[in-house]
């Protein structure tokens, strides 16, 4: 067998939820791991299934060329890695810690600083997912020393590397977050208008399960379809309706803010997208415009 064929050794720091998951499927798919964790009780599972127990963060990143890190926050990264510093030269350290695009930036620069290659990611998975199919992580920063360990680092799930910025994976993992919360938020509120059913006269409100199950979730999934047609007129910067415009979504929108008032239910989480539809037009977007217009004017906050 090539020696490269030999899956190669891997350090983990970090063994909260996802730092454990990490560890866990590099164990499951043969790599040996050295593990180190600030509360070291949490690694006796792992040393249980395999994994060597690192005495100190220097130790853990001495023992592998490919330094995976995943604490909760990158102040907690470089406190944690704070006593390694000397050791991470000629390693890859693959930060997989959430946290924004100039966080990922900052900490590539300190990374390089040291003589690391550095490789910033994000997780789309929980930790249940990960060595699964459904466990994309997107990564972006130093291309070779992807290529280098593309083959480790497809152990924990689909790998999409986006490009040589250190924090374009960063940016990519928020706005797909952002889109999920646009989701989640859509759904409170639906929720909240279905339970305020019946509430006046004290009955129990409409069934949030039955709504769910039979209507919303059919009804966002359709809408799904809608997205790369949005899509393709905010790249284009036309963007005329195919056939649902501002100024009738603005009529109607009114009547989403007027019956959630009058039901008792709080406008917080739809009142934001009216004003800004508002704030478009009176900025020059068309009445004939879709929602596509909207990205603008967030972006460059006119009028
Ligand atoms: N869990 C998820 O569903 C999920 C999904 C995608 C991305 N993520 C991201 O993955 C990262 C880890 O998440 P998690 O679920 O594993 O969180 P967690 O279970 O809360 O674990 C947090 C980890 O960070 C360590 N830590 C915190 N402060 C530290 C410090 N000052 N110095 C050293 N270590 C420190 C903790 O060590 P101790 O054990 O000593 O406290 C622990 O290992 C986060 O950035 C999170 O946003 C999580």
């Amino acid at each position: 067998m090539p020696a490269s064929a030999s899956p190669a050794p891997v350090t983990v720091v970090g063994l909260g939820d996802m730092g454990t998951a990490l560890a866990r499927a590099f164990l499951t798919a043969g790599h040996p791991v050295t593990v180190w964790n600030r509360s070291a009780a949490k690694a006796d599972p792992l040393v249980a299934e395999g994994a060597v127990r690192a005495a100190s963060p220097a130790a853990a990143v001495e023992a592998s060329p490919l330094v995976v890190a995943c604490v909760l926050d990158y102040p907690a990264l470089r406190e944690a890695l704070g006593s390694a510093e000397s050791r991470l030269d000629g390693r890859t350290l693959v930060n997989l810690t959430n946290g924004t695009p100039e966080e990922a930036q900052e900490t590539g620069a300190w990374a390089r600083g040291l003589g690391a290659a550095y490789i910033d990611g994000g997780i789309m998975a929980v930790p249940a997912m990960i060595g699964t199919p459904d466990a994309a992580v997107l990564y972006s920063g130093d291309a070779s020393a992807f290529g280098r360990h593309e083959a480790a680092l497809r152990v924990l799930g689909p790998a999409s590397f986006l490009g040589p910025a250190d924090g374009t994976a960063a940016l990519n993992d928020i706005a797909l977050l952002t889109g999920m919360y646009g989701l989640l938020g859509g759904f409170v509120h639906a929720a909240a208008l279905i339970r305020s059913e019946g509430a006046a006269d004290g009955s129990e409100g409409g069934s949030v399960t039955e709504f769910t199950e039979n209507r919303l979730l059919p009804w966002l999934t359709a809408m799904t379809g809608i997205l790369p047609a949005l899509a393709r007129q905010v790249d284009s910067g036309d963007f005329r309706t195919e056939g649902s415009g501002l100024a009738m979504q603005l009529r109607a929108y009114e009547n989403f803010l007027s019956a959630s008032r009058a039901r008792g239910v709080r406008t917080d989480l739809i009142a934001p997208f009216h004003a800004l539809m508002e704030r478009a037009l009176s900025a020059g977007a068309g009445p004939s415009d879709d929602v596509s217009a909207l990205v603008d004017t967030l972006r460059d906050g006119r009028g």
